[in-house]
């Protein structure tokens, strides 16, 4: 059965929900789900905005299948070819024989090497390119590296939609709702919008700064992302997240403490500082188990608040595995500007918080590490005290610099 919704005068949202898949990309899950958005437009021409994920095209052919009501399918627009979007287009060329594809150069050689047959289906375009569909004209802006090289957006001059593809997107399933007007998407849904972004394009933030000064000169008016709600109110707020998730800079003043811990000792001195700094009038602060918190999440966070706070026993005369995975993705995902405090375990040969120390001043960008340090042989005793206040003292103290 088909289920579709009315974005604006012609156009529709014809895309499906993903419920079933626990971790997108296979790695990281997704318990709301994820949505796959493709839009239809009904002009003198039809025109259908990228596809599905294989998962879901039955329910897309429906969708689209009923809103076409008989009349053929003229232009495919392709903005992102990964295959959460792209993998349903051969079908849509099979169905569709006279059906042409627009696109560019790097996304058709890419459907190449998925192995569709695209040959005299192509129109390829360019940045700044336009066309008309009859009432619509629209111009086609290239996106690189948002979220892969052969990205672009396109802009509906008449009715000042943009397709954003992968940008302004967002894990979850769309539950009916698909307009951030009928959702509370700052109670709902900001933090799995930050976790896919910050997780999936997170690393290309100076790609999105680009895209977002290209957006800044045109009058955009509903966004319509290949994930999650489509936004025709409050453009600002969610403009603003991305300015600051693309620049690196945090969104709050908080601290996020991260511990790795074997057997509870370090995580509870983690504890006590955390008591610490909300005593001393740092409430924004939140705990996360390294071996137990998927990594997507630590990174959303990371990206979110000003302050970390790693805590890591010694491993194999080395940072914690898990620990050190966590270091990876933030490095692989650029995470920077950040100020981190250290704090190390270990009963003997304690190694964790030098080798974090170079991690973070050798591996990554502009990382302040502050000097105080807490060390600890197995467990926190009456003796670690006064590093431990000097500690939260010196977190306290970095956030009023
Ligand atoms: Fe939602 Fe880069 O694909």
């Amino acid at each position: 059965m088909h289920c579709v919704r009315k974005v604006t005068e012609n156009l529709y949202w014809v895309g499906a929900n993903d419920r079933r898949l626990s971790l997108f990309e296979n790695i990281h899950p997704i318990p709301r789900g994820v949505s796959y958005n493709s839009y239809l437009l009904l002009d003198k021409q039809t025109v259908l905005f990228d596809t599905v994920d294989w998962s879901a095209c039955r329910q897309f052919l429906e969708n689209v299948e009923y809103l076409l009501d008989g009349r053929p399918l003229d232009y495919l627009v392709i903005n992102h070819m990964e295959p959460d979007h792209g993998a349903s287009i051969e079908e849509i060329l099979l169905r569709y024989p006279k059906t042409k594809i627009i696109s560019t150069e790097k996304a058709f050689m890419l459907m190449r090497q998925f192995g569709f047959h695209i040959d005299g289906r192509m129109e390829e375009v360019q940045e700044g390119d336009t066309k008309s569909f009859g009432k619509h004209v629209v111009t086609f802006v290239s996106a690189p590296m948002v979220h892969w090289p052969e990205a672009m957006v396109t802009f509906d001059t008449t009715n000042g939609v943009l397709f954003s593809a992968d940008a302004f997107g967002s894990f979850g399933a769309l539950d009916g709702k698909l307009f951030n007007d009928e959702v509370n998407f700052d109670r709902d849904w900001i933090d799995d919008a930050r976790r896919y972004y910050t997780n999936i394009v997170g690393k290309y933030g100076p790609h999105v700064q680009a895209l977002l000064k290209k957006a800044g000169g045109i009058d955009i008016k509903i966004i319509c992302p290949l994930h999650g709600p489509v936004w025709r109110t409050d453009l600002g707020y969610f403009l603003d997240k991305y300015g600051h998730w693309s620049s690196y800079e945090p969104e709050e003043q908080g601290v996020m403490i991260v511990y790795a811990t074997m057997y509870g000792n370090t995580e509870s001195a983690a504890g006590v500082l955390a008591a610490k700094l909300v005593e001393k009038g740092m409430t924004n602060v939140v705990m996360y188990d390294v071996s137990n918190t998927h990594v997507s999440y630590l990174i959303s966070e990371a990206f979110r608040l000003s302050h970390i706070v790693l805590a890591s026993v010694t491993y194999n005369l080395g940072i914690y595995p898990v620990m050190h995975n966590f270091l990876m993705d933030m490095k692989a995902l650029n995470l920077q500007k950040r100020t981190v405090a250290i704090m190390e375990n270990g009963s003997w040969a304690c190694k964790s918080g030098t080798l974090m120390r170079e991690f973070l001043e050798n591996e990554m960008k502009d990382m302040n590490v502050l000097e105080e340090k807490l060390t600890l042989n197995s467990a926190m005793n009456a003796d670690n005290l006064p590093d431990m206040d000097a500690l939260a003292d010196g977190i306290i103290a970095s956030m009023k610099k």
